[in-house]
């Protein structure tokens, strides 16, 4: 007999909210590094994806985290166990780095990459544009980074 309970049904959603949210983050750097090298005149429309996306799937799959990992922590008594606390915390760093570094610096890099396009060769791109992308790149490692841990921390539970 299969026993599917409440609890099982609300960790898979938890867990499908991860994947949708933030499997894409890891396909970023490639995705910048092959329309920087391929076709430089890709990057305002990959600048352009990225904000939409991380707005739509990243924070929008962060409010579905969150909402079942509150189901999880309350249906299995979990809240003062540290990987709660951890997630909660992971959450909201995430979701402010994304709305407040991450969108914002998409933006401005699309601005920029319209800009340097239209006036320069269409490939040369200027050091505001770099200095702008490389800040991305930064956040952006410094998330996939935390999300690897806060996977790791709610499958061994320290
Ligand atoms: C970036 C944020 C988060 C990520 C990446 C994440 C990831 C995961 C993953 C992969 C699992 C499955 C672990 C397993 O089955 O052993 C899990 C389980 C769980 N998560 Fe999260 N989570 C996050 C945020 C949260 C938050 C904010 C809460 C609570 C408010 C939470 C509470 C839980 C609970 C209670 C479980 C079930 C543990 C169990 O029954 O084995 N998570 N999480």
């Amino acid at each position: 007999m299969l026993a599917v309970t409440a609890y099982d049904v609300v960790l898979a959603i938890h867990i499908m909210g991860v994947v949708v949210a933030f499997g894409v983050v890891f396909a970023y750097p490639i995705m910048f590094a092959l329309a920087a090298k391929h076709d430089p005149r890709s990057l305002p429309l990959i600048h352009r994806i990225e904000t939409v996306v991380d707005r739509a799937l990243v924070n929008g799959g962060l409010v579905v985290i969150v909402g079942a990992g509150i189901f999880l922590a309350s249906d299995g008594k979990h809240w003062s166990e540290f990987f709660v606390q951890w997630g909660l915390g992971a959450a909201i760093v995430i979701g402010a780095l994304v709305g407040a570094a991450m969108i914002p610096a998409s933006k401005k890099a699309q601005k920029l990459a319209e800009r340097d396009l239209a006036a320069g060769d269409g490939a040369t791109m200027s050091e505001e544009y770099r200095a702008v992308t490389k800040r991305l790149a930064t956040v952006g490692s410094l998330l996939s980074g935390l999300v690897v841990v806060t996977i790791l921390f709610m499958a061994i539970k320290p």
